[in-house]
């Protein structure tokens, strides 16, 4: 058997030098991650690894213009959402205005819009998706916004671990996946258990709005909001809302339109804490 501990070290191979005019970009060693200063991929790991996914696995390009906003910004404006600890929101925004929790901002143009026609109001906003991420605060950084905070992650941990009772001032769900397939509605995120955890992050009087394009989804949050108990309809005579001025149109809403689809949204208020007798 050959001793190789002595032997002079082979030379590592080298990468050959790119052609002139080819990309340079080169394959990330395993485990070395895509944003070093950036999002962590899935940062609340195994340990929550139980849950149902009310998302969908994407795996698109990330623009060059996403990536610089990413390691540039993240560090200032970025939460990864581990489930490792209670925040302190007032910290989190540098002031102790408002907070509205926005799950699932895809490209994350309504938020900036939102964000700029309300700046006394703080949205965190939510999603899994690396590029909308990177969008989002390149949008923000661009119009000059301080009231945007990105989160990396599951909705549901953030509420269920890292917010505090009582915190939120509203929750929106724009267009969330309609998981269409029988098989796949336990995956909708518009669930009563949902509701519940909501509900007991938001304040008293806080609303939660909703918008869908897909009828059955609308109907069936429609069902359960009207059915639970802390929420009641901010329609007198209930039913679905009239699209509110405020909710600019979003990316996914205006591809519904095009396929023809009906737009309905719902505004739900969180009711005073009942009082145990
Ligand atoms: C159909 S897209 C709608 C995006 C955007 N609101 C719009 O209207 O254009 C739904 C988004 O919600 C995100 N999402 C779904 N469940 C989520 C969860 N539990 N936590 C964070 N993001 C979630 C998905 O990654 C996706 O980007």
């Amino acid at each position: 058997m050959s001793d190789s501990r002595n032997a002079p070290e082979a030379p590592r191979p080298t990468a050959p030098a790119p052609a002139p005019g080819a990309s340079a970009r080169r394959t990330r060693a395993k485990g070395e991650p895509r944003f070093p200063d950036g999002p962590r991929p899935d940062p609340a790991g195994s340990h929550f690894e139980r849950r149902i996914r009310s998302f969908q696995p994407r795996r698109s390009r990330v623009t060059a213009g996403q990536a610089d906003a990413l390691q540039r910004l993240w560090p200032k404006w970025g939460l990864d959402i581990d489930g490792q600890r209670v925040i302190d929101l007032a910290e989190l925004f540098g002031n102790d205005n408002p907070v509205v929790l926005e799950i699932g901002f895809g490209m994350g143009e309504a938020t900036v819009r939102m964000a700029a026609a309300d700046p006394d109001t703080n949205i965190l906003a939510v999603d899994v998706h690396t590029p909308g991420q990177g969008n989002l605060l390149n949008l923000a950084d661009h119009r000059g916004l301080s009231n945007v905070r990105v989160g990396n992650g599951d909705a549901i941990i953030l509420l269920r671990e890292m917010l505090a009772p009582d915190s939120l001032d509203g929750v929106r769900v724009y267009f969330p996946d309609p998981w269409p397939k029988k098989r796949h509605h336990k995956r909708r995120l518009i669930q009563p258990e949902f509701l519940t955890l909501a509900a007991s992050r938001m304040r008293p009087g806080a609303v939660l709005h909703c918008a869908t394009d897909w009828e059955p989804y609308a109907e069936h949050m429609l069902d359960v909001l009207t059915a639970h108990p802390d929420f009641e309809n901010t329609q007198p005579g209930g039913g679905f809302a009239p699209r509110p001025a405020f909710r600019p149109l979003t990316r996914f809403e205006s591809q519904g339109l095009d396929k023809g689809h009906v737009v309905n949204d719902l505004l739900f208020r969180r009711v005073p804490h009942r009082v145990h007798p």
